[in-house]
C-alpha cells in the first residue's frame, strides 16, 4: 500500500521565552537527539490515528489533542483531493510538555507527511500556517517559536511579527538537557505572566526587558565564541524566569546541581514550571559528567549534544 513519512526534529530555546511573547527577541536550536515521525496509509475508510497518545477514530480524539485534529482535516482540505480514509501512525521520541516543541513537531510531522502522500508541493508559509492551527490550540498565545525552530533545521534569531535571522555560532559548543520528569503547562505559565503585568507593571516589565537585552548580549557572545559570558547570561535570565514566577524547585534544583558540576551557565528552557533544563558545556567530556551529576540528583532523563559552528559562506 501506498504510504508516505512525515518527520520533525524537537528543539530548545536557549534565551528569551517568554519575554519573546511580549515582542522581545528569542534564540532557539534544533534538537536533533528527540525526534517525531508521522507514517500515513490509505485505509479503506475514515480518519485513524495511532500513537502513544491516542490510538482511535479522529472523532473521538481527546480535548487535549483537538488542535491536530482540526490541523489534519484543514491539511487534507488544503491539499483537496480524492482519498478514501487514512491511518496516521504517529511514533514521537519527544517527552510532551516539556518545553521541546513536541506538539508543533507533531503537526510539523503530519502536515509533511500527508503533503508527501499525495505527492503534493508544501511551501514553508502553507506548512506555517497549517501547523498554526494546532499550535494555536495547544499554547492560547503562541508567539510562534515553537513552529519556526521545528520547522528550521538551523539556529535561529526570534521575534514576534519580524519573523527569523539566522544565528552566528562562532565555535561548538555542548549543551546538556534535563527532564525534570514533571510536564510544565506552557498555556498556564504565559497566562500567569499575563496577570503579572495587570498587577504589578513595572516588576514584570523590567525582567521582560531584561531577558530581551540578555538575549541581544547572548547573540553576542555566540557571534564571538565566548562561552563564559554565554554562560553568565544564562544564569542572568534563568534569574529573570524566576522572578517571574515560572520556574519553581525542582527546575532551580537541577539548575543548581548543573553549575555545581562545572557547567558555564543553566537555566529552565521552554515554558517552565516542570519541564527542562539546559546547562552549557565546553565539551563532551564536560557535557557527561554534568549529565551523571544531573541524573544522580533528580533528573529523570539527561540528553547532551554538540551545537555545531554555522557554516561560514
Ligand atoms: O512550548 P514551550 O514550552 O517551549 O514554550 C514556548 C515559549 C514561550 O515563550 C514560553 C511561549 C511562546 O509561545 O513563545
Amino acid at each position: 500500500r501506498n504510504r508516505s513519512i512525515g518527520r520533525a526534529h524537537s528543539k530548545l530555546i536557549l534565551i528569551g521565552e517568554h519575554a519573546v511573547v511580549y515582542g522581545q527577541p528569542a534564540i532557539a536550536l534544533p534538537f536533533p537527539t528527540l525526534t517525531v515521525t508521522c507514517a500515513v496509509e490509505e485505509i479503506d475508510t475514515g480518519i485513524y490515528i495511532e500513537s502513544n497518545l491516542y490510538a482511535g477514530p479522529i472523532e473521538q480524539i481527546p480535548e487535549r489533542l483537538k488542535g491536530l485534529a482540526t490541523c489534519i482535516r484543514a491539511t487534507l482540505q488544503e491539499i483537496n483531493k480524492h482519498y478514501k480514509g487514512f491511518l496516521l501512525k504517529i511514533d514521537s521520541k519527544i517527552p510532551i510538555g516539556r518545553g521541546l516543541g513536541s506538539s508543533a513537531a507533531i503537526a510539523v510531522a503530519i502536515v509533511r507527511s500527508l503533503y508527501q502522500f499525495f505527492k503534493c508541493d508544501l511551501s514553508g508559509s502553507k506548512l506555517r500556517e497549517l501547523v498554526t492551527i494546532a499550535e494555536t490550540y495547544a499554547h492560547g498565545n503562541p508567539s510562534g517559536i515553537d513552529m519556526e525552530s521545528v520547522v528550521q533545521d538551523e539556529p535561529i534569531w526570534f521575534e514576534r511579527e519580524k519573523g527569523i535571522e539566522s544565528v552566528t555560532i562562532q565555535s561548538p559548543f555542548y549543551l546538556v538537557v534535563a527532564d525534570t520528569g514533571r510536564a510544565g503547562d506552557t498555556r498556564s505559565a504565559v497566562a500567569s505572566i499575563k496577570e503579572n503585568i495587570d498587577k504589578s507593571p513595572l516588576e514584570t516589565n523590567q525582567s521582560i526587558d531584561k531577558i530581551g537585552q540578555y538575549t541581544y548580549e547572548a547573540r553576542q557572545a555566540l557571534l564571538q565564541g565566548n562561552l563564559n559570558q554565554l554562560g553568565n547570561l544564562l544564569n542572568l535570565a534563568q534569574t529573570e524566569l524566576d522572578k517571574l514566577g515560572v520556574s519553581d524547585k525542582g527546575i532551580n534544583h537541577l539548575v543548581d546541581v548543573a553549575r555545581s558540576a562545572g557547567a558555564f551557565g543553566a537555566k529552565l528552557t521552554g515554558g517552565g514550571r516542570g519541564g527542562c533544563i539546559i546547562a552549557l558545556a565546553e565539551n563532551n567530556v564536560q557535557a557527561k559528567e554534568i549529565c551523571q551529576h544531573l541524573n544522580q540528583n533528580g533528573a529523570v532523563s539527561t540528553w547532551s549534544f554538540k551545537v555545531e559552528e554555522t557554516q561560514k559562506y
